[in-house]
């Protein structure tokens, strides 16, 4: 008798109301435990994420110091919106809230690029800009300009710091791309970043001369001035980095500003 009262308990437990009853449990204290660590996360998430920004803009300058505090190097660093058509800075867009992943999304905001004018391969730009400025007093000592183009396998994301006038590099660096570790990827080799350095980017004329150049530089000629190595054996994500960095420095891009506010002499 005991045995049959036993085997009885043992077949209620495994009915299908039970595993139901047990199944449904586990999913809605699993879905609670992880909406309440996405939740406590985010916080934190974005926390890390506006501390990577800041790091690889001052990357990009040479100014990251990792043994000092992000905000007070960022403090620095003032964040302006310009208007690229105009090259002015505006005051009506909200530097802190611009994010350019809704901006692009926005017609009101940005605008498709003209095929024959998308060097870089961008398809749609912003009409407003964010734009960061290394400040030394009133002077501007740095412009760290967002770039972004297309490479062979991925679109390139990255900084150009220029200096005080405008026109000199102080350095490149890129904070996203999927091009090939060794090859393409190489794009963010410091070594390569280094031959960026001190290049310059218009001529006297303020014509844009910056070019990524196949084959050894011969730096008896003026116009090595403008030129930078491309990497070996990845001369189409080069030719990326080149296309994007004429885009950026053209009249579809930067130039109107740092024509007007860079300390260019004439
Ligand atoms: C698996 C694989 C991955 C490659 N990745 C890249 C890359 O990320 N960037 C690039 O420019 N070329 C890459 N290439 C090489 C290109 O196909 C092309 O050969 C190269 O850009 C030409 O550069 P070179 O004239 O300096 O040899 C890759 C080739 C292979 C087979």
């Amino acid at each position: 008798m005991p045995n049959s009262s036993a085997s009885e308990n043992k077949r209620s437990k495994d009915s299908v109301a039970n595993v139901l009853i047990v199944a449904v449990s586990l999913c809605l204290v699993c879905s609670l435990l992880v909406s309440t660590a996405a939740v406590r996360l985010k916080p934190i998430q974005e926390r890390n994420k506006e501390v990577d920004r800041k790091i690889n803009i001052l990357n990009a300058a040479g100014l990251y110091d990792e043994a000092r505090d992000i905000d007070e190097l960022f403090e620095q660093v003032e964040v302006r919106v310009v208007d690229l058509s105009t090259g002015k800075f505006v005051d009506y867009i909200d530097p802190q809230s611009y994010d350019l992943v809704k901006v692009l999304k926005d017609p009101e905001l940005s605008q498709p690029v003209a095929a024959d004018e998308d060097i870089a391969r961008i398809r749609r730009q912003e009409k407003y800009a964010l734009v960061y400025l290394v400040m030394e007093g009133d002077d501007i000592e740095n412009f760290i300009l967002p770039v972004r183009g297309a490479g062979l396998y991925s679109t390139l994301y990255g900084f150009l710091a220029l200096k005080a006038d405008g026109a000199t590099i102080q350095g490149l660096s890129f904070y996203e791309q999927g091009e090939t570790p060794g090859l393409g990827g190489e794009i963010v080799n410091p070594k390569w970043r280094a031959k960026w350095q001190d290049k310059r980017v218009y001529d006297r004329t303020g014509v844009t001369r910056i070019e990524v150049v196949k084959g050894p530089i011969d730096s008896s000629k003026p116009e090595a001035i403008h030129q930078v190595d491309a990497i070996a054996g990845a001369t189409l994500t080069s030719r990326g980095v080149n296309n994007l960095m004429r885009f950026w420095l053209g009249d579809s891009g930067y130039k109107a500003m740092l024509e007007q506010v860079s300390s260019r002499e004439g």
